[in-house]
């Protein structure tokens, strides 16, 4: 009987891994994902029983374990060593010079080329084709071991397949772990959304991700590798660097595809010259070329110099940057009156885009960088990253450069800017500054917020300009004749933004206090603010410490909740909402339901059938409980929809309570 488990336990293990390699490594899978997550399910259910039959390599061991409190250091057996760079093709053309010199050859030499992955550099050590030792590249000589971490990026073999050839007593191969643009993308926009800091490119992210200390935060970073090298190989010998590679491909390794064999480095250049094509519409960042002597042999003739072997090089793309002149600098007043300095520079390409505009950031940053009007800059446009001014090129100075301060007074309205105390922002004091009070209508009215459509930036300037509008509740007011007589506005186009403005009128309380725009007040804070007070009255009297008393409520927020409602300019804009129609009790129903998942911590995967995404997270939060994207053991719920992944597997593994989406709705319509 144990033996029949035991070995239907080590089927799995071989069907899972099998699949897995399907579909991280090949990106061909075979099987649905919801026939992948029947096996786990199958797989986890054994685990559970027997725990004692857990091996190290079993697939359930990819969702990460308890955070550690550092992580320990780890000496490499063979240094991890850096590549020089060629920076143009005489530099690579040099290369090839010194190395045919070197091998004392005089007809060309073989090289593989590969993309150079702008990634980080790990090291995993196989012993007996298991996976033992897995640890970041830090200085060459020593690094860090990040095993729990490596061991959730699926595209890394927990054990070596020995299908084609065996695993030998020990492996260390090398390799980078990147983050595609999409997931950075997508990373960053969740960030964002937590008003979490967000990573300046994928390297960073990447490199973010792999070293957190807690392993299941890994987990959820759809990270993946490239091996591309060797540290020690016992018992292994290799004739040539695409040896070794095939060998990486049979042991179910991930080699990167665009890997390719070049007969001198006239053929290494015209493979740099494709591959700066590609660059564009690869779905991870490369920065240059790896140019490597193919034959071990040769390698081994010419050696190494002190960081960096002599049989490779690394060959550049040009980077994403360029130099160009700041003619002007701007202030631009944001909704809160922050002022934020823009360069406004002589226009030029950057990675194929006219750039003319970046963003300075705020005072400190200008005096840190010493940008003044005038100077050449270089800057930089990363991904779809707004482009940045990264250093001032100062040996172009003629000396009529202009140092810049943000005005003491406001661009727009002209009264007193300041810079409170700890702030890193200089802002203007008035509230009714028309560039604040633009920014603000443009909240009000956005998607997420009261979600007005039509109400543009053109048609606020207007408005605003026109003083027909001057504050959020004015728009209440406003007729079809007033919108109609503005410039290049149709009859049918006044009446569709009356309409539209209509609609919002029943919008629910916590879009409401989200479009108020209070400073820290994000939609996820809105929504709590009116689940613990039900009314925009009782928030508008709460106190300091009974905000404070309100889970996830900091002295911070309370301090700006407190101080937008001790305004009375605030006070009236509300009396003017409540009086031009704006349904705030009618709203109030709709935002708190009950406290029904008061405390509660709910997650849903899969695709739900019964909702979308977002109205089941509005739905938990109104009924005061929380979502999350992971699934831990602080989780109460777990919701699956159809073809449920992992997460499902891991609540089963955790204990975590399982519903379906009917079940959900049971409870939550009780
Ligand atoms: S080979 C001795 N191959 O570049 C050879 N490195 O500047 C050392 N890198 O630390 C590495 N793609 O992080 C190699 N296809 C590739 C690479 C690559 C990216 C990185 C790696 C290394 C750095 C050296």
């Amino acid at each position: 009987m144990a033996d029949d488990v035991t070995r239907r336990l080590y089927e799995l293990y071989d069907v899972l891994n099998y699949h897995n390699y399907r579909y991280y490594v090949l990106d061909d899978p075979e099987i649905s994902d919801a026939e992948y997550d029947k096996l786990m399910r199958e797989l986890l259910d054994i685990e559970k029983h027997h725990p004692e039959l857990v091996s190290a390599d079993s697939p359930s061991q990819r969702v990460g374990a308890a955070p550690l409190p550092a992580f320990e250091t780890v000496a490499h057996t063979v240094a991890m060593l850096s590549l020089d760079n060629a920076l143009n093709e005489a530099e690579l053309l040099d290369f090839d010079q010194r190395t045919r010199k070197a091998l004392g050859s005089a007809s060309s030499v073989e090289y593989v080329c590969e993309p150079k992955l702008d990634g980080l550099a790990i090291e995993l050590v196989y012993i007996n084709g298991l996976l033992s030792l897995g640890s970041t590249r830090g200085d060459g000589v020593t690094g860090e071991n990040v095993t729990q971490n490596l061991k959730t990026i699926k595209s890394i073999p927990l054990r070596l397949m020995e299908t084609q050839r065996k695993a030998p007593a020990r492996l260390e191969v090398r390799g980078e772990v990147i983050l595609g643009i999409k997931a950075f993308e997508n990373l960053n926009r969740q960030r964002e959304e937590a008003g979490e800091p967000v990573f300046a490119n994928p390297r960073n992210a990447a490199a973010g991700s792999l070293r957190q200390l807690n392993s299941s935060i890994t987990a959820t970073r759809p990270l993946d590798i490239y091996c591309y090298g060797i540290g020690r190989a016992e018992a292994l010998s290799f004739e040539t660097h695409l040896d070794t590679l095939q060998a990486f491909r049979q042991y179910g390794l991930k080699v990167n595809p665009q890997v390719q064999l070049c007969r001198g480095i006239h053929e290494a250049i015209e493979y740099y010259e494709r591959m700066k094509e590609m660059r564009e519409t690869l779905p991870y960042e490369i920065d240059g070329v790896v140019v490597k002597v193919n034959s071990i042999a040769q390698q081994r003739q010419l050696g190494i110099k002190s960081r960096s072997p002599r049989w490779a090089i690394a060959y550049k793309f040009p980077a994403r940057e360029e130099t160009t002149r700041i003619l002007d600098i701007d202030a631009q007043v944001g909704r809160t009156g922050a002022l934020t300095p823009v360069a406004i520079m002589e226009p030029v390409i950057v990675g194929g885009v006219e750039v003319s505009r970046a963003t300075l950031h705020n005072q400190d940053e200008i005096d840190r960088k010493d940008i003044r009007i005038g100077d050449w800059v270089v800057i930089q446009r990363a991904g779809d990253v707004i482009p940045k001014v990264v250093k001032v090129i100062t040996s172009k100075r003629s000396g009529n450069e202009q140092p810049y301060k943000l005005p003491d007074k406001c661009p727009s309205c002209g009264s007193r800017t300041v810079r409170p105390i700890g702030d890193a922002a200089q802002r203007c004091i008035n509230l009714s500054c028309p560039a604040q009070v633009k920014e603000r209508i443009f909240h009000f009215a956005s998607k997420r917020a009261m979600n007005i459509d039509g109400l543009g930036d053109k048609l606020i300037d207007q408005l605003v300009d026109k003083g027909l509008v001057r504050d959020v509740s004015d728009l209440y007011y406003l007729t079809k004749e007033q919108l109609a007589a503005l410039e290049r506005m149709a009859d049918k186009s006044a009446e569709n933004i009356i309409n539209a403005i209509q609609e919002s009128r029943k919008r629910s309380l916590d879009r409401l206090v989200f479009g108020l725009g209070i400073r820290f007040v994000g939609e996820h804070v809105a929504r709590v603010l009116v689940n613990a007070f039900g009314s925009l009255e009782k928030l508008s009297r709460a106190s300091e410490s009974e905000l404070e008393e309100i889970y996830e409520i900091g002295p911070q927020l309370a301090r700006s909740i407190v101080d937008f409602f001790a305004q009375k300019d605030n006070h009236e804009i509300i009396e003017r909402l409540i009086a031009g129609g704006v349904d705030i009790r009618a709203a109030a129903t709709t935002g708190m339901k009950s406290d029904l998942l008061a405390g509660k911590t709910v997650v849903f995967t899969g695709a739900l059938t019964q909702f979308t995404r977002q109205e089941a997270e509005e739905l938990v939060e109104s009924l005061g409980g929380r979502t999350a994207s992971s699934v831990s053991k602080n989780t109460d719920y777990v919701v699956v929809g159809d073809s449920p992944g992992t997460k499902a597997a891991k609540a089963k593994e955790l204990g975590v309570t399982i519903l379906t989406e009917t079940e959900f709705k049971k409870i939550v319509e009780m």
